[in-house]
C-alpha cells in the first residue's frame, strides 16, 4: 500500500531505496555492532564525517576519469551556491578529516572505522541500491605490509563470523611512475588500440580515458579481448612486487586464503599497489561484497604530505542477501525485550509502567501494553516480542502485592511479590 494524502498525491521511498524494518532491521544492527566491536578491539577508532562533502573532495579524491565521479554523484548547489555532493565512498572522507584535523601528527597509523550511508545514483537491481550502508576500516600512515595484512585479516574475519566463506580476490596494481603501472599503461593502450574494433563502443571510448576498466567491462567481445591482454603484475616495479609478496606472505602467517586475480582493478582512481574484493556466489551480477586497497596517493592529492594508507569497505546489504542466498540458518534475532508485562485493568497499567522502568534501570529489557487489550491478546504480543518472561498484572494481583510470574519457554507459573520481579528474573 502506498500512503495517499486528500489531493491524490502519494508518497513512497524513493527509487533505489528501502526502509528496513523489522526483524530484518534487527540483523543489520546486530551486524553493524558486531563489526565496530571487532573493529574496535583491534584498535580501529569510530569516525564519523558528514553525510556530504565539497564536490572537489570527491573529484580530486577519488577521480575525475572514475565512474563514481562521472556518473554516480548527488550533486546539489545549497542554498549559499556552493556545490556539494552526498558522500558515494568514505576512503576520501575520512583522508579529509585527518588531514583537516592534523591527526596525521599523532601516533601512526592512524586507526578509524566507519558504518555510514553512502549515496551513489546507479541503476537499481538485486544489490545495488542508491543508498547503500557500509562498513569500512582505515589504516593510514604507513606503507609496512603487515598492514595490509592486518586490514585483510579483519575485514575476512568479520565476513566469516557474520556467517559468510567469501572468495579473496588479490592483486597489486603498483604506482603511479613511469618506471611502474604508467609505463604499463602505454603498453595497455598500445593493445587496446591493435583490437579496437572488437571492442564495445563504450570501452572503445575508455582506451584514452580510463583504460584499465576495460577489465572490469561486462561486454562479451571485450572480456574476450581482455583474456589475451598484457597483465599489469607483469611489469610493476620491483618495490612494488617485493610489497606484494611480503603482504602474500603476511596473509599466509594469519592464514588468510586468498587467490591473486591479476585482472582485479576496481572502480576507483586512487588506489595503488595492493587491491582486493570479497566476491560471493548467489548475487548474480553485483558479486562483490566488499573490497579495498591501498591508496598511498590519496593524501598528497588532497594537498596533504605523504600519508599511504589501506582500508576496505564492505556492504552491508549485499552482505544480507549473501548471507540469505548462501542458505545458512539465519540466527533470527528478536530484539531486546526479556520482559513482558501483561496488566489488566488502570491500577495495573500504572503499576506496569513502574515495573518496566524498574527493570530497564537495572539492565533488564521490559516492554508493556497500552492498549487494553485482553489477555489472550497481550499474552500474544509478549511471544511476539520474543520476551523469555511475562509478567502477568491483575486485579487480584494488586490486590495483594504480588505477580504471576511466566516462563514463556516452559510455561511454568510462579507467584512473586512485585518487588522481587527483577531479582527473579536475573536469578
Ligand atoms: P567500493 O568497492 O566502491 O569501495 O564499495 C565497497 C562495497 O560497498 C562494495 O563491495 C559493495 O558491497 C558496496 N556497494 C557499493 N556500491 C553499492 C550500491 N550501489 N549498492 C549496494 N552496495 C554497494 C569503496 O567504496 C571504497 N571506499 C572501499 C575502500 C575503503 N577502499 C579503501 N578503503
Amino acid at each position: 500500500m502506498v500512503c495517499m494524502a486528500e489531493d491524490g498525491k502519494t508518497f513512497s521511498a524513493p527509487k533505489g531505496t528501502k526502509d528496513v524494518l523489522p526483524p530484518e532491521s534487527w540483523r543489520w544492527q546486530r551486524l553493524t555492532r558486531l563489526a565496530m566491536d571487532m573493529f574496535a578491539k583491534a584498535g580501529f577508532a569510530p569516525i564519523i564525517t558528514p553525510d556530504f562533502e565539497h564536490t572537489e573532495l570527491f573529484e580530486r579524491g577519488v577521480g575525475n576519469q572514475s565512474e563514481v565521479v562521472t556518473k554516480q554523484m548527488y550533486t546539489f548547489a545549497d542554498r549559499g551556491g556552493r556545490s556539494l555532493t552526498l558522500r558515494p565512498e568514505g576512503t576520501a572522507p575520512v583522508m579529509r578529516a585527518i588531514l583537516e584535523h592534523g591527526l596525521e601528527r599523532g601516533a601512526l597509523p592512524v586507526k578509524l572505522a566507519y558504518c555510514q550511508t553512502m549515496f551513489r545514483y546507479e541503476r537499481p537491481q538485486k544489490g545495488r541500491t542508491r543508498q547503500h550502508l557500509q562498513l569500512g576500516a582505515e589504516g593510514i600512515g604507513s606503507e609496512n605490509p603487515l598492514l595490509d595484512a592486518e586490514i585483510i585479516e579483519l575485514s575476512t574475519r568479520f565476513l566469516k563470523t557474520a556467517g559468510l566463506d567469501p572468495l579473496l580476490l588479490l592483486n597489486s596494481i603498483g604506482h603511479e611512475d613511469p618506471s611502474c603501472r604508467q609505463g604499463y599503461i602505454k603498453v595497455l593502450v598500445g593493445f587496446l588500440y591493435e583490437h579496437s574494433a572488437q571492442l564495445s563502443s563504450e570501452d572503445r571510448q575508455r582506451i584514452e580515458t580510463n583504460p584499465l576498466r576495460t577489465f572490469d567491462s561486462k561486454e562479451e567481445r571485450t572480456v574476450a579481448v581482455m583474456r589475451g591482454a598484457p597483465l599489469l603484475s607483469d611489469h610493476i616495479c620491483s618495490s612494488c612486487r617485493e610489497h606484494f609478496e611480503a603482504v602474500q606472505g603476511a596473509l599466509q602467517d594469519v592464514e588468510v586464503r586468498f587467490e591473486i586475480e591479476p585482472r582485479l582493478v576496481r572502480g576507483l582512481d586512487y588506489y595503488t599497489r595492493t587491491t582486493f574484493e570479497y566476491q560471493v556466489e548467489g548475487l548474480g551480477a553485483q558479486s562483490a561484497v566488499g573490497g579495498g586497497g591501498r591508496y598511498d596517493g590519496l593524501s598528497e592529492a588532497l594537498g596533504g604530505p605523504r600519508l599511504p594508507g589501506i582500508g576496505f569497505g564492505l556492504g552491508l546489504g549485499r552482505i544480507l542477501l549473501a548471507l540469505d542466498a548462501s542458505g545458512a540458518a539465519i540466527n533470527e534475532f528478536e530484539g531486546e525485550v526479556e520482559v513482558y508485562i501483561v496488566a489488566l485493568g488502570d491500577r495495573a497499567e500504572r503499576a506496569a509502567l513502574k515495573l518496566a522502568t524498574e527493570l530497564r534501570r537495572s539492565g533488564i529489557g521490559a516492554d508493556f501494553d497500552l492498549m487494553a487489550r485482553s489477555m489472550k491478546g497481550q499474552m500474544k504480543d509478549a511471544s511476539r516480542s520474543g520476551a523469555r518472561w511475562a509478567v502477568i498484572l491483575g486485579e487480584e494481583e494488586m490486590t495483594r502485592g504480588t505477580a504471576a510470574l511466566k516462563n514463556l519457554g516452559t510455561s511454568e507459573q510462579t507467584s512473586v511479590p512485585l518487588g522481587d520481579v527483577a531479582a527473579t528474573v536475573r536469578a
